[in-house]
C-alpha cells in the first residue's frame, strides 16, 4: 500500500487520512500487470483523495477515488448526485459539444439512448455476426501461415475500425483512412497528431451524415436520420455527428485495449487455451471472467451538489474517478481477485452500470468471443516469445501497445 499522508494542495473538506499523494498512472505502471498493481490500493480506505487521477478522464487532476466495486456501482447509479460532465472529449479539437449520450445526463441522455438502443439489441448484434467474423478472418489471414505476429499492431489496432465501418454502413474503401486515423488517435506521440486525426474523423463524419440524410446505408444510420427527439423534432446534424463520433471512439480504444490484455493473459495460460479449444462453448464464460479481471476502461463523474457520501463531505464540482480496473480486482467483490477462474460467477462492471451502461457491450462481447474462437481454432500454444515482453500504457484506458506472440499452427486434420 502506498503511503497516505498530508499534501499541501488538498482542499479543506478532504480528511487528511484519506489523501494519497500518488500519481495513479505512474503507480499503475510500476508493475507488468497494472490491474494487480492498482489492486494494492484495496489495502487502504474505501474512498481516497488522489492528487493525480488517471490522465484522459480525470485529466491528471485531483479528486476522489472509490476503491470498492460496491461504491462505484452506487456512484454510477446515482445521477442526482453524480453527473457525467467533465470529460469534454471534443474539447481536444476546440469544440464545446457534448458527446451524445455519454456526456449528457438523464433525462436528456435517456431520450437519445432510446433512439440508439434498438440497433444494439441482441437481434441487431446477431445480424452483425457475419461482418464481425469476416473482419476478424481478414485480419488473421495476413499472418495465418506464420508462426507469430505482433498482436497490437497487426490485429487489435485494426479490428475496431473494420467493425465500425460495417456497423455504420460505410464504404470499405475508407478503411485505409480509418486505420490511419485510428493509429493517430491511439498511438500518436505528439498531441497535434491526435488532434489532426480527431479532426479528420470529424470532417469525414460530417460529410457522411449529410449523405446519409438522403440515403441511409445501414439500419443504424436509418434509425438516426429518421429519429425524433422525444417524438417531436428530427435530430440536428450536430447531434447526429456527435452520436456517430461516440460510436467510433467508444468502441475503438476500449476494444483495442481489452483484446490486448485478454491475449496477454491467454499467452500465459496454456490450460485455459486448451480448455477453450476443446470446449468452445466455454468461450462465453471465459469472456465474462476476462472482462472482469481486465476491466480496462475507467470513467469519471462530477459531484452535482454538496453531499455526505460514506461519511465524507464531497463538494459540488469535485471529480470522482471510477476506476473499473480497481472494481474488477476488489477482494470484497471477488474471492482471490487476481486469479482468472472462468468457473466463478461474475457480475462485473467492465461496461459500467446504471443509465450510461455501455451501449456497445453486446457488440464488444461478441467481438471478443469471435476473436478468441478464431485464434484458438488456428493456433495452439500461443505464447510470448522467450525474452520478449509486452509494453503498455495506463490512463483512462489501460492498453497494450505491443504484444509479440508466437504459436504452432493447429492441424485441421486433427479436429
Ligand atoms: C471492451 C469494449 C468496451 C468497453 C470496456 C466499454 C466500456 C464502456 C464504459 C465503462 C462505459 C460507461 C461510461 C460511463 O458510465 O461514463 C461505456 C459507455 C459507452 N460505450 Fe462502451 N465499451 C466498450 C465497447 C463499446 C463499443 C464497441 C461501442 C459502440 C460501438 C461502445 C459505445 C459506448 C457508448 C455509446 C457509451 C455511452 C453510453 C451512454 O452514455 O449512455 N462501447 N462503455
Amino acid at each position: 500500500m502506498a503511503s497516505l499522508h498530508e499534501a499541501a494542495t488538498v482542499p479543506s473538506h478532504v480528511p487528511k487520512d484519506r489523501v494519497w499523494d500518488g500519481d495513479y498512472d505512474v503507480f499503475a505502471a510500476e508493475s507488468d500487470d497494472p490491474f494487480r498493481k492498482v489492486g494494492e490500493l484495496h489495502a487502504g480506505p474505501d474512498i481516497l483523495w488522489v492528487n493525480r487521477l488517471a490522465r484522459g478522464m480525470g485529466g491528471g487532476k485531483a479528486g476522489w477515488l472509490p476503491t470498492r466495486y460496491a461504491i462505484m456501482r452506487e456512484v454510477l447509479a446515482d445521477t442526482d448526485h453524480f453527473l457525467s460532465g467533465g470529460s469534454n472529449l471534443m474539447g481536444a479539437i476546440g469544440l464545446d459539444w457534448k458527446l451524445i449520450p455519454l456526456e449528457l445526463d438523464p433525462p436528456q441522455q435517456q431520450i437519445f439512448r432510446k433512439v440508439l438502443e434498438p440497433f444494439f439489441s441482441p437481434a441487431a448484434i446477431n445480424a452483425l455476426d457475419g461482418a464481425v467474423t469476416a473482419a476478424c478472418d481478414e485480419l488473421i489471414a495476413a499472418f495465418a501461415n506464420r508462426d507469430s505476429c505482433e498482436f497490437a499492431t497487426e490485429f487489435a489496432e485494426k479490428f475496431p475500425s473494420h467493425v465500425f465501418l460495417d456497423l455504420m454502413g460505410m464504404p470499405r474503401e475508407r478503411l485505409a483512412d480509418f486505420l490511419a486515423w485510428e493509429r493517430g488517435m491511439l498511438r500518436a506521440q505528439a498531441p497535434e497528431d491526435v488532434t489532426e486525426a480527431m479532426t479528420n474523423v470529424l470532417h469525414y463524419l460530417q460529410a457522411f451524415v449529410r449523405e446519409q440524410q438522403q440515403n441511409p446505408t445501414s439500419p443504424l444510420m436509418k434509425g438516426i436520420v429518421e429519429a425524433r427527439y422525444n417524438g417531436e423534432r428530427p435530430l440536428t446534424e450536430t447531434e447526429m455527428v456527435s452520436i456517430c463520433y461516440i460510436l467510433y471512439i467508444g468502441g475503438l480504444d476500449t476494444v483495442f485495449s481489452t483484446m490486448g490484455w485478454i491475449f496477454w493473459h491467454l499467452a500465459q495460460d496454456q490450460a485455459l487455451q486448451d480448455r477453450l479449444r476443446a470446449n468452445p462453448d466455454d468461450i462465453t464464460r471465459a469472456t465474462e471472467e476476462l472482462l472482469r479481471a481486465f476491466s480496462a476502461a475507467s470513467s469519471q463523474r462530477r459531484v452535482a451538489k454538496d453531499l455526505d457520501f460514506h461519511g465524507l463531505q464531497m463538494k459540488a464540482g469535485d471529480i470522482v474517478l471510477i476506476s473499473l480496473p480497481l472494481a474488477g480486482r476488489d477482494p470484497q467483490a471477488y474471492e482471490n481477485p487476481h486469479k482468472i477462474d472462468i468457473d466463478r460467477p461474475t457480475r462485473h462492471i467492465a461496461f459500467g452500470t446504471g443509465p450510461h451502461t455501455c451501449l456497445g457491450l453486446r457488440l464488444a462481447k461478441r467481438e471478443i468471443r469471435i476473436v478468441l474462437g478464431a485464434f484458438l481454432r488456428r493456433f495452439r500454444n500461443i505464447r510470448i516469445p522467450e525474452g520478449e515482453r509486452h509494453s503498455f500504457h495506463t490512463g483512462s484506458v489501460f492498453g497494450v501497445d505491443r504484444l509479440p506472440l508466437e504459436w504452432e499452427l493447429c492441424d485441421p486434420a486433427a479436429d
